[in-house]
């Protein structure tokens, strides 16, 4: 195990806490937290805003993503999302809409878009010392990762976690459309071809269903710290 990275994955699809516990996982083990679904929503208002979120043109493509610039800093007081600084902008909020969820999802399948955030999430893991949450950080990003988690849940569960975000947001909501774009934005994730949204091999799935965000946040602690005598750093 010594040769293991320091690194804590967090996949599964939209709506199982991951957020949540990813963060309050980080904070335990005083690790840095990486939202990688944070930069996938940048990038899809980036291209959105360029004119480009189809991603037919790759040359346009590519030049547009080499002149970003991407900044992630912790979740404001009372929230759970991670704040994004795009190209000197504060896109927090706007990333967050369920509109910019289903762009996310289109543009994540480009293969360009895949090659740069990878890249960019690998240098930030390269100290190790981090907890990435996402769809492929076990299986693609830091599949050297020390502990690798997947967390899951029903449709309907996930869809009335994120129906209570949206309202507590002051957001109306319905849910028969909400579960809909959860459905398919799952089946999108799973399907695209280059890292999908699947359970890395040696991952430990976690059901969140009947779980309270504290019981999975200390079941996956107790994992972790069983092990982090035999992880070197
Ligand atoms: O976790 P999220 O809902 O903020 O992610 C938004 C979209 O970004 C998601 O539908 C798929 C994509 N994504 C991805 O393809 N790979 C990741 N590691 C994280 C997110």
């Amino acid at each position: 195990m010594s040769h293991r990275q320091n690194i804590v994955t967090i996949d599964g699809p939209s709506g199982v806490g991951k957020s949540t516990i990813s963060r309050r996982v980080a904070q335990a083990l005083s690790f840095t937290y990486l939202d990688t679904g944070a930069m996938y929503r940048a990038v899809g208002l980036k291209l959105k805003d360029a004119g480009l979120a189809k991603g037919d043109d790759e040359s346009a493509l590519r030049q547009c993503l080499d002149t970003i610039s991407l900044d992630l800093f912790p979740a404001a007081e009372g929230s759970d999302d991670v704040g994004v600084i795009l190209d000197g902008r504060d896109v927090s909020q706007e990333i967050r809409s369920p509109e910019m969820s289903m762009i996310a999802s289109r543009v994540s399948a480009l293969p360009v878009v895949r090659e740069k955030l990878t890249h960019m999430q690998q240098e930030i893991g390269k100290k190790g010392e981090i907890v990435a949450e996402g769809r492929d950080t076990g299986t693609v990003v830091f599949p050297g990762a020390a502990w690798k988690f997947y967390l899951d849940a029903a449709p309907e569960v996930r869809m009335q976690r994120r129906a209570k975000q949206l309202r507590s947001k002051g957001e109306s909501v319905d849910e028969e459309e909400l579960l809909e774009m959860i459905i398919k934005r799952d089946r999108d994730d799973q399907a695209r071809s280059i890292a999908p949204l699947c359970k890395a091999k040696d991952a430990l799935l976690i059901d969140t269903g009947g779980l309270t965000i504290e019981e999975v946040t200390a079941a996956m602690l107790e994992v972790i710290r069983k092990e982090f005598s035999r992880v070197g750093s």
